[in-house]
């Protein structure tokens, strides 16, 4: 007997004898002397057609049998004479594992809504679509180690738990086991306040200052009160820095990095790609082809204030030097003006955190955001201040204490280097992927304001 997913069986050249397959019933249709059971069991977007007669010893146990139970079905895969699949499992045995009540058993055959399968969290990967979304998510995960493994970047963790404000937005969750949050710091667990981080790269950044090609890839938090559909409190970020490498080599970097992501996913999650191209979002082919085959524009910010400024739109926000950038704005530019995806750099450093690298012109710091058609920002980074007395300053001049960041500023003091990188925000690549609008449906449970369900 050989247990079997349904991926191979479906994709299976040859008759299967012996086969053991498990999973749960899509549907169920009686015909005159047989059942039909549609089964899913996760591995691809399809369901393998199981076909019982009657005449099996264990027939019985189909009455019981309905959407969503969980079944054992051992038989042959068997070329099937109906239309719309290959092969069909006919079986010798059914054995039902686990009952679901047709009566109460919320995933009904028909289309449900996002938001109603967010209530249900837990059940809305037995969905096409949600099953698509997590293979493809984690299909994913594996290319962005595969792309970084390729080029001899090495995987650091940088720790969850940090003492220091990286973004220095103050958006960060407290970590404590005071049962007084008022008592001092002192008496806290780590005898001071302790975070949840909003970003690796500050310890990321200590890694490439002597192993030169690093990156993380794991949760980050924060505690920005924005309830918007491209916004999570938990979130997970990929965040290369490379050392001997300048803002440009950091754009070259994220565009090629996006273009591998995307080529990766079209080759290896096609059939999960088809749902989201038939179902979800009809110029989503289009878009991602586009992506592949655009040179990406490099824009300084003071070029996009001015497009913004002559552009003749209503924005809701106006723009002029030294205002940060809304969503308006990021979608005006590359969803209409260049159509296509954008990184503006330069940006004024009164809008940015202390670790920018200072521009010679005084005002403006070498940062960089990519821009996307669909999800707005998609990576925002920079090449960071690897002079010591600047950074000393700016760190002074935004408020922050130096006490919090001697370990970080150290590394400008023995052999410093010029360094870059970016954080990815992996949902937001998915949601540019999958042609979702919202982020809570490409994380499996979404952790937003007034929301920790599941
Ligand atoms: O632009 P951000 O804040 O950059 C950083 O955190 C840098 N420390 C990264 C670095 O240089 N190593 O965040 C990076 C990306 C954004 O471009 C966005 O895609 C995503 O993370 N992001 C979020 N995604 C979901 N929910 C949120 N609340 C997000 N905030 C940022
Ligand atoms: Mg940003």
């Amino acid at each position: 007997m050989y247990t079997k997913r349904a991926k191979e069986l479906i994709n299976a050249d040859t008759q299967l004898k012996d086969i053991k397959f498990l999973g749960w019933v899509r549907s169920k249709r009686d015909s005159k002397n047989f059942t039909f059971l549609e089964v899913n069991d996760g591995s691809c977007l399809k369901n393998l057609q199981v076909i019982a007669d009657e005449s099996i010893e264990t027939y019985e146990n189909m009455k019981d049998i309905n959407t969503g139970a969980s079944v054992e079905i051992t038989g042959e895969l068997v070329e099937s004479p109906g239309k719309g699949q290959k092969w069909e499992l006919k079986a010798d045995s059914v054995k039902m594992i686990g009952f679901a009540d047709p009566e109460s058993y919320p995933l009904q055959k028909k289309r449900h809504s996002d938001e109603f399968l967010r209530q249900i969290s837990h059940l809305r990967t037995r969905t096409n679509k949600f099953g698509a979304i997590s293979r493809i998510r984690s299909e994913a995960s594996f290319a962005v180690h595969q792309f970084f493994r390729e080029r001899g970047f090495l995987y650091v963790h940088t720790p969850i738990i940090t003492g220091s404000d990286c973004e220095g937005a103050g958006q960060m969750f407290r970590v404590t086991t005071l049962d007084d949050t008022k008592k001092p710091a002192a008496d806290d667990f780590f005898g001071k306040a302790a975070y949840l981080t909003v970003s690796g790269q500050l310890n990321v950044e200590n890694y490439a200052c002597s192993l030169v090609r690093v990156y993380t890839f794991g949760p980050t938090f924060r505690a920005e009160n924005s309830n918007t559909p491209r916004h999570a409190a938990e979130f997970w970020m990929i965040e290369p820095e490379v050392a001997f490498a300048d803002i440009f080599d950091n754009m070259t970097l994220a565009e090629e990095f996006v273009k591998y992501l995307i080529s990766f996913l079209l080759e290896n999650c096609r059939a999960d790609l088809e749902l989201f191209f038939n179902f979800v979002d009809k110029w989503l082919e289009e878009r991602l082809a586009h992506v592949l085959e655009s040179e990406f524009v490099r824009l300084e910010y003071r070029e996009a204030v001015k497009i913004l400024e002559q552009s003749g739109e209503n924005f809701e926000y106006p723009v002029s030097f030294g205002t940060d950038l809304q969503t308006e704005h990021e979608r005006y530019l590359t969803e209409k003006h260049f159509k296509k995806p954008v990184f503006v750099y330069n940006y004024p450093k009164t809008i940015k955190p202390f670790y920018m690298r200072q521009n010679d012109d005084g005002e403006t710091v070498a940062a960089m955001d990519l821009l996307l058609p669909h999800v707005g920002e998609l990576i925002g980074g920079s090449q960071r201040e690897e002079r010591l007395d600047v950074l000393e300053s700016a760190i002074k001049n935004m408020g922050l204490s130096i006490d919090e960041y001697w370990w970080y500023a150290e590394l400008r003091k023995y052999g410093t280097v010029p360094h870059s990188g970016f954080g990815l925000g992996f949902e937001r690549l998915l949601m540019f992927v999958t042609g979702v609008s919202n982020i809570r449906d490409v994380i499996p449970f979404a952790r937003t304001p007034k929301n920790l369900d599941f």
